[in-house]
């Protein structure tokens, strides 16, 4: 089957509504030269002769007539008049055409769509560029108007991929960036984003205007008033239109801003002048770092690659005052977030996928985030996330389309990894990037192994990011991993799934297994030997839609785990843990020390064991970590760390050189921590000895987590056993892995104050 953009190719566009929104896609369209032809027809017929002259048009025309000639309609019309002419559309449209819209609110075009039966309702996608302006008309167009820009669709249940596929393409041909949300979070969202500032814009003009001598206070306007009234410019037929679409969600918004408005009012009447000034102060500053925050990442063409701006400190200051006063410890019952791992492989093979992915328990941090971006660039349609939801429209083996700018991976190795492996076997160049920390992490062990297979893939010198990867037929590889290295593992069963004959990837010792029984989740035929140290799959079949629901993390619950360990009188329950035997490692090391660790209700979800693990306050020892265990608690070292440090005697790891290579170099960067704090330890080029000592109170310090989310939460938790508060910096990445866990410290009763700056 040809790619989207090949079909949008040979397909006869018709615009209806010729005015800023559907004059900018017919210029950008043309600009292109992406569309076989383009029709056009406006109730304004000046407007349409403009463009035909101009020749951003082939052909102009009434509605009925030109219909029927079209493979693909955009309406660009207000969202009400949308709503009415969707009958028409649906009544003279070819029987196979895909019919998009633009319009602001979906509630109200989606109903009048679904009424038109499902003949109609499986081609109508419904979209809304957010990229307007305050100027209208077909003269005020502009085929750049939405380069970076973002096109929200928000699919029907029964939207055919191809159809989807179309109208992506038709966005991502002139420039935008795609994303998709449900209909009742679009509207919720935009009654908030947009719909509110438009309101307050015209209010306020109004407001002004009825003043008595309103001439001479416009007089004295000035930029302030220009730049807050700008909205108030804009096209008074659309905009009305949308707030009676809208009306619902746009009164529950302007409640919460009523409230608020409210609020400043009697401060202003009451609040003594120091207490005011310095509320004042605290609401304009935060709101300042709010909107610059905004700008910064989601503004900013290509925004995802800005870095962040703001440093982020914690002040981990151990028990809060509700556990304090409760006499209690510890205490609680949470469910962390989804695990890392599997939401990233979620994404890459519902993406791949036939068929529509559904998935929970998503984890809504930054590095599975980026991994929705990546493949969203990459033409996939994903729907959400939505409180840990989201739906995953895959496009086939062989259906991604070739991303127009770097895809960035932010800080997670896993997502270059393993996307490494799926693009080195795609019909398209691409380029991978990550921020600080993965620029300096090790690529040559996919590399080198991809280069064996046949893959056109290079590294920076010294085998650091970017990566930069041109098309090349893969042919399958028999691999004996040197490192344990699930990452490595994946990335090459990735390629494998696209190379001639077969893949076998052996591994030195057992590494996390998420990327297998993900497949097999998806219907692909693998065969993995009884000791699971070796897996083998054949290139060629196609992986099946299938429903995930992402178990809680036991690399974010480890923290937890160790609060309540070091901490006498805890008492913690984490729920829906994933204990897959691949990633236990943590708990067969804490009950090797003497933790009180239970696993209650074990269950298997979706392919993998589940259980609520609970932990009461017991005495630690000192233990030798045994090797096999490392890969299996690759990721909990700076955690259990922590729980060394409290045991009775020495606690000592070797064979771990794995852990200088991390987000950070996490030995030497928990040596340094723990030696601001008082515990003594001693670094190996492979491990660490830490000497324990159960009657520990560490010192207060200031320590620097280099940017590892992982250090930042580790010194975090031994804040429960600091004599003062503990001030951390660089913790802004903790929003990689857990972007909660203030809060839910906070609810188990460990205080983190947070500082921006
Ligand atoms: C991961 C594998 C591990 C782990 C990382 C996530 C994965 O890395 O440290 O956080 O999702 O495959 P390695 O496989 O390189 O050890």
């Amino acid at each position: 089957m040809n790619s989207p953009a090949a079909r949008l190719k040979q397909a006869r566009v018709l615009i209806v509504g010729l005015g800023l929104i559907g004059g900018s896609i017919a210029r950008g369209l043309k600009r292109a030269e992406a569309v076989s032809r383009l029709l056009a027809c406006d109730s304004d017929t000046e407007q349409l002769h403009a463009a035909l002259a101009e020749g951003s048009v082939d052909e102009v025309g009434d509605l009925a007539t030109l219909c029927p000639q079209a493979d693909l309609i955009v309406i660009a019309l207000p969202t009400l008049l949308t709503a009415e002419v969707l009958a028409t559309v649906a009544k003279h449209c070819a029987a196979h055409a895909v019919v998009t819209d633009v319009a602001s609110v979906k509630a109200t075009v989606t109903r009048a769509a679904q009424d038109l039966g499902a003949g109609f309702s499986s081609r109508f996608v419904p979209g809304h560029p957010i990229a307007g302006s305050e100027k209208s008309g077909y003269l005020a167009s502009d085929a750049e108007l939405f380069s970076s820009r973002n096109v929200i669709l928000t699919p029907l249940p029964d939207n055919t991929q191809d159809s989807l596929g179309l109208v992506s393409a038709l966005w991502r041909v002139i420039g935008a960036n795609m994303l998709a949300m449900s209909v009742e979070r679009h509207d919720e969202v935009l009654a908030a984003t947009s719909h509110l500032p438009h309101l307050l814009a015209y209010s306020i003009v109004d407001v002004l205007a009825r003043q008595e001598q309103s001439d001479d206070i416009f007089r004295y306007a000035a930029g302030g008033f220009a730049d807050f009234s700008r909205l108030a410019s804009s096209d008074p037929r659309m905009w009305s239109d949308i707030f009676v679409a809208n009306r619902g969600a746009m009164s529950r918004v302007l409640g919460s801003m009523i409230e608020e408005l409210q609020g400043l009012k009697a401060a202003l009447e009451s609040a003594p002048p120091g207490e005011l000034a310095s509320d004042l102060r605290k609401l304009f500053t935060d709101a300042r770092a709010t909107r610059e925050a905004f700008i910064n990442t989601h503004f900013k063409p290509n925004a995802n690659s800005v870095m962040k701006e703001q440093k982020v400190s914690f002040l981990a200051c151990g028990l809060n005052q509700a556990a304090r006063n409760s006499d209690a410890s510890v205490c609680g019952k949470v469910r962390v977030p989804g695990d890392k791992s599997i939401s990233h492989r979620s994404i890459i093979f519902g993406s791949i996928a036939e068929g529509r992915t559904e998935v929970s328990g998503f984890l809504e941090g930054e590095d599975a985030l980026n991994t929705v971006a990546a493949f969203r660039e990459l033409g996939v349609t994903i729907v959400g996330p939505e409180q840990g939801r989201l739906s995953i429209i895959g496009v086939g083996r062989n259906g991604l389309s070739a991303p127009r700018k770097p895809l960035y991976m932010g800080n997670s190795g896993t997502a270059m990894r393993l996307l490494a492996g799926l693009l080195a076997a795609q019909p398209f160049d691409s380029v991978l990037t990550g921020d600080e920390s993965l620029s300096k992490r090790p690529m040559a062990r996919v590399v080198d192994p991809l280069r064996d297979m046949g893959a056109q893939i290079e590294a920076q010198e010294g085998g650091t990011p970017p990566l930069r990867i041109a098309p090349a037929t893969l042919a399958g590889i028999h691999y004996a991993m040197p490192m344990a290295s699930a990452q490595v593992k994946s990335c090459l069963l990735l390629a494998g799934l696209y190379a001639e004959g077969e893949t076998r990837i052996d591994e030195p010792a057992i590494c996390r297994d998420h990327t297998e029984r993900m497949l097999e989740g998806f219907g692909y035929p693998l065969t993995r030997t009884a000791d699971f140290k070796s897996v083998t799959l054949e290139g060629g079949f196609p992986l099946k839609a299938t429903t995930i629901d992402v178990p809680s993390d036991i690399s974010s619950a480890t923290f937890f785990l160790v609060a309540a360990a070091i901490c006498p009188g805890s008492d913690v329950e984490l729920e829906h843990v994933g204990i897959n035997p691949s990633r236990v490692g943590i708990i067969n090391l804490l009950k090797m020390m003497g933790a009180n660790l239970d696993m209650l209700n074990e269950r298997v979800v979706g392919g993998e064991p589940v259980a609520d693990l609970r932990i009461r306050y017991a005495p630690l020892k000192g233990i030798v970590i045994p090797e096999e265990q490392i890969p299996l608690a690759i990721d909990e070292f700076p955690a259990l760390f922590i729980a060394a440090a409290v045991a009775e005697g020495e606690t000592v790891l070797r064979g771990a050189e794995e852990l200088r290579v991390k987000e950070s170099d996490r030995l030497a960067a928990m040596a340094a921590g723990m030696d601001a704090i008082g515990i003594e330890s001693e670094m190996y080029h492979d491990g660490i000895r830490i000497s324990g000592n159960p009657a520990a109170v560490f010192n207060t310090a200031e320590i620097d987590s280099q940017g590892d989310h992982r250090i930042a939460m580790a010194f975090a938790v031994a804040s429960l056993r600091s004599a003062a508060p503990l001030v951390i910096r660089d913790c802004a990445n903790v929003a990689t892995s857990f972007p909660n866990f203030v809060e839910l410290s906070a609810r188990l009763g460990l205080e983190i104050g947070v500082e921006r700056s």
